[in-house]
């Protein structure tokens, strides 16, 4: 069947390539790669900064961007805050929120599913603040589930850290019981939601989440911007944790003040090329729209497991990924022997503990492969991925794995 938004990017117009690690990156389509050439071509000006054509450009499209991010998870513009990616967003809430509120006895309630980003800041917070990380229990499958979450909210949680969708088993957190839950307690939510918010309609007013994070990279847009939605109230509240240019107003010799939110978390030369490409990312998945996304990756997920399930020699997993996310391994064969194996055939998967060390140790396995399909890639895709598969077991069998 053919794949209408295929020919929109272009690394996917290379013969024989398989791409199944959109979990780790997102393709690009062609809107983004030329917003993002676009600024560095005929723009490359500063923003807020120049009252010359190319620098009021510049700064329009910086902030059309927030304002489009902003329509598209229901936020106020001013609670966008531009970082790095998630991994900053995360870094970010636990440095400028966690640190000064949290103290000895406090609980951040987190789960074995957490990528190293969610989790690393929440650990370095607690050997300052004495606060203490609860792990609540994983089902059987290794899903967060409100039961489990119930088992440790209590009066001593100030906060909750959690994956909206594991990277490693694609399984969606019950965010909105959850949520409600947390706010009984007056704990705080923040959510990393790398791998939510290009296959989950957000609305964070509805949701009443307090903060959320996620990477342009993983929807379609460039690397090295990310965003950091935090309710107007809390962000209001936090003092920046980087300081320098553009992000304050009066600067004296002792003391100086800052702009108002979301400008004060922004300071020095911001990711210009890449706040614009994200925008633009924006604008392509609302195009496609994330219902058809999750319509069309669900379709290939459920027909790809299903034929992954008749191969012997395979396990899997996650059987019922809510992210078009298959975690499995050829039985006996390291998984980067595989995922090599796999290269060769051009088909890319990714290999390894993940970023989420703790996902993997509760599998009781060492590492495992990992494939991830998108809107983007077609019957055909998954049909190679089989045939590879195959042909990976019937070798590593042949060679005395
Ligand atoms: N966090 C990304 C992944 O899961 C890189 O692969």
């Amino acid at each position: 069947m053919e794949n209408r938004y295929r020919n929109d990017f272009p690394k996917l117009h290379q013969e024989g390539y398989v791409y199944l690690d959109s979990a780790a990156t997102s393709l690009k389509p062609q809107s983004v790669i030329d917003a993002v050439t676009h600024y560095n071509q005929h723009l490359s000006a500063n923003v807020h900064r120049g009252v010359y054509f190319e620098s009021y450009e510049a700064t329009r499209l910086y902030e059309e961007s927030r304002q489009i991010i902003a329509e598209f998870i229901g936020s106020q513009i001013e609670e966008i805050v531009y970082t790095r990616g998630a991994t900053g967003a995360l870094n970010f809430v636990a440095t400028a929120y966690g640190l000064p509120t949290l103290q000895e006895g406090d609980e951040i309630i987190v789960s074995e599913l957490e990528h190293h980003s969610q989790l690393l800041p929440w650990q370095a917070v607690c050997a300052k603040t004495k606060a203490k990380l609860i792990y609540l229990p994983l089902n059987a499958q290794g899903r967060i589930t409100v039961d489990g979450f119930k088992q440790v909210l209590s009066s001593k949680t100030k906060i909750v850290a959690l994956t909206y969708v594991s990277n490693v088993f694609g399984f969606l957190t019950p965010v909105e019981e959850i949520i409600k839950l947390a706010h009984q307690v007056n704990a705080v939510v923040v959510l990393d939601a790398a791998q939510a918010i290009q296959h989950v309609t957000i609305d964070v007013k509805k949701l009443d989440v307090d903060f959320l994070a996620f990477s342009g990279h993983k929807m379609l847009g460039p690397t090295g911007i990310g965003v950091l939605y935090g309710k107007k109230q809390l962000l209001s509240r936090l003092e920046p944790i980087e300081y320098g240019g553009d992000m304050n107003d009066a600067v004296g010799k002792y003391t100086s003040e800052w702009k108002d939110i979301p400008h004060r978390f922004e300071a020095g030369t911001m990711p210009i090329a890449e706040v614009i490409g994200l925008g633009e990312a924006v604008k392509y998945l609302k195009h496609v729209g994330l219902d058809q996304i999750e319509h069309d990756t669900t379709r290939l997920y459920r027909y790809t497991v299903q034929q992954l399930k008749k191969i012997d020699g395979i396990q899997i997993y996650n059987e019922f990924s809510d992210a078009g996310i298959i975690a499995f391994n050829l039985i006996g064969v390291h998984p980067h022997d595989a995922a090599s194996f796999y290269a060769e055939q051009q088909v890319c998967l990714r290999a390894g503990h993940h970023c989420a060390q703790l996902v993997i140790q509760w599998l009781g396995i060492e590492a495992c492969l990992r494939a991830s399909m998108y809107f983007y890639n077609t019957f055909h895709d998954c049909d190679q991925f089989i045939k590879t598969t195959k042909e990976a077991v019937s070798f590593f069998k042949s060679v005395g794995f």
